[in-house]
């Protein structure tokens, strides 16, 4: 590739001053998608996008009604014989608790050390940024796009994606591209360059253990009734041994082996275990016995309690006998786990090691799948040679331990390849308090969401069938 076109640089360079007040104005709309109050936000970030969009020459943008969050829609599709890209990012953000351990305001951006501090400033609200203002810049200079582009701006990823699969379907005949691109992963520990070339699946569950109508004196009554948080404990401390192996039957059955250079390219990732720790400030890593800790957390399955309550929490002590006891616990899965299949033999393991004289259920918050790109597709190379041309190094390979659930809808429902092209740093605090963006990643990265049009348009997807 050839040097950054100039005339494009000369634009980025002229407006980044705008840039960064329009990233800050989108940043200020606290889109958050799990709270309610905020629906009207959410809408108001979708219509912020949708102005973007349509300002700077985008057609058939649309708010698209589902029936929770909108999910934000455009195309611009005159690049005769060059391919189209179909962008997905999402413009919903994580809930800001615990809201005390923010240093400043979540929804008041500003820039510290390099870094745009706020709630969604890199998940993902920064990175769908980014690709407007690549657009942007590709319209402003040459009044055109090098390819073909469909826009998908999602408003509920953070809360499992529940309307994408009806909304999908239906809307089939305008999401036909050649490749899908992501931007809502990472860089690799150490801000280096990376490509994502998998995500785990996720299922999240409730477990609600229920005693007595109310609560009962632990005097009068302790000894004789089973306790629902004593049995909460006991159910939670069967799903997994001390080797970290999760006990529910038949949970493995599923999971297809890493092959071994696939292994072998995860081993060779400049990865260290004990500064990994100190950075996490734990006092030492845990995890399922035989994997690294790299494989532990980017393509083993887990099983995590992510909330737990019951009885007394206040100051002092309380006597009772809890009337009931709850646990949100989720499941990371990786291929070819099937979040329904797992449902039913989790909810049979929990029933059948739940001591008696309690009644326990179990709840579906929520499933997405995993998924996988085939990293010798055409259009990884060109991402790969994009990232090169602009960031000055080859991207690594890595797994990502989180998930995206359309990622595997848009590859299964729709049959379309999916690159996970993602610019945000593993310390930038994603869903906890002061989340930020490296402003070098989002500046740099602009440059490469236009080198890799510009690459697309130029080369096509070589060897992809169109
Ligand atoms: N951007 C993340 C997904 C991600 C995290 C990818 C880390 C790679 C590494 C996304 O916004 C996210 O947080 N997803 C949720 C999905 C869930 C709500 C279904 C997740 O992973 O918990
Ligand atoms: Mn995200
Ligand atoms: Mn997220």
């Amino acid at each position: 590739m050839t040097a950054f076109d100039p005339a494009l640089g000369a634009h980025l360079d002229a407006t980044r001053e705008a840039r960064l007040a329009s990233y800050f104005d989108f940043l200020r709309i606290p889109s958050i998608s799990a709270l309610p109050e905020h629906a009207g936000d959410i809408r108001r970030a979708a219509e912020w996008i949708a102005a973007d969009l349509e300002g700077m020459g985008f057609e058939h943008v649309e708010v698209c009604p589902t029936p929770w969050h909108p999910i934000v829609y455009a195309d611009w599709l005159h690049a005769e014989g060059a391919p189209t890209v179909l962008v997905y990012c999402h413009y919903d953000v994580q809930p800001v608790d615990p809201i005390e351990l923010w240093e400043t305001a979540p929804f008041e951006p500003f820039v510290r050390d390099g870094r745009v501090v706020g709630r969604g400033a890199a998940d993902d609200k920064g990175q769908l940024h980014m690709h407007l203002r690549a657009a942007e810049a590709l319209f402003a200079v040459r009044g055109r796009l090098p390819l073909n582009l469909r826009i998908v701006f999602e408003g509920e990823e953070e809360s499992t994606s529940a309307s994408l699969p009806a909304w999908l379907e239906a809307n089939r005949d305008r999401l036909s591209a050649d490749v899908v691109v992501i931007s809502d992963t990472g860089f690799h520990e150490g801000n280096l360059p990376a490509i994502t070339e998998s995500l785990r699946g996720i299922l999240y569950t409730q477990i609600d253990v229920v005693g007595a109508p109310v609560d009962l004196h632990s005097g009068a009554y302790g000894g004789a009734v089973e306790n629902p948080a004593n049995a909460l404990a006991r159910i939670i401390s069967e799903l997994k041994d001390r080797d970290g192996v999760i006990q529910v039957p038949g949970f493995y059955d599923d999971v297809v082996a890493l092959d071994e250079a696939a292994r072998a390219r995860l081993a060779a990732l400049p990865f260290d275990d004990e500064t990994f720790r100190r950075n996490l400030g734990v006092p030492a890593l845990a995890g399922e016995r035989g994997y690294t800790v790299e494989e532990r957390r980017g393509v083993r399955p887990t099983l995590d309690v992510n909330g737990l309550w019951s009885g007394f929490a206040g100051e002092g002590s309380k006597t009772i006998i809890p009337a009931h006891a709850h646990a949100k616990v989720s499941m990371r899965l990786v291929a070819n786990q099937d979040p329904n299949r797992l449902l039913e033999r989790f909810t049979k393991f929990v029933v059948e090691v739940c001591p008696p004289g309690v009644t326990v259920s179990v709840q579906q918050l929520g499933t997405g799948r995993p998924n996988s790109t085939p990293i010798d597709h055409p259009v990884v190379r060109s991402a790969a040679a994009a990232l090169k041309a602009t960031f000055g190094r080859e991207p690594l390979f890595i797994r990502g331990g989180g998930s995206i659930p359309v990622a595997e809808m848009f590859e299964q429902q729709l049959g379309l390849t999916v690159v996970l092209m993602g610019f945000a740093n593993p310390d930038d605090n994603a869903h906890a308090p002061n989340e930020s963006m490296i402003l070098a990643n989002y500046e740099t990265g602009i440059r490469t969401i236009c080198v890799l049009w510009d690459l697309l348009g130029r080369d096509g997807i070589a060897g992809a069938p169109r």
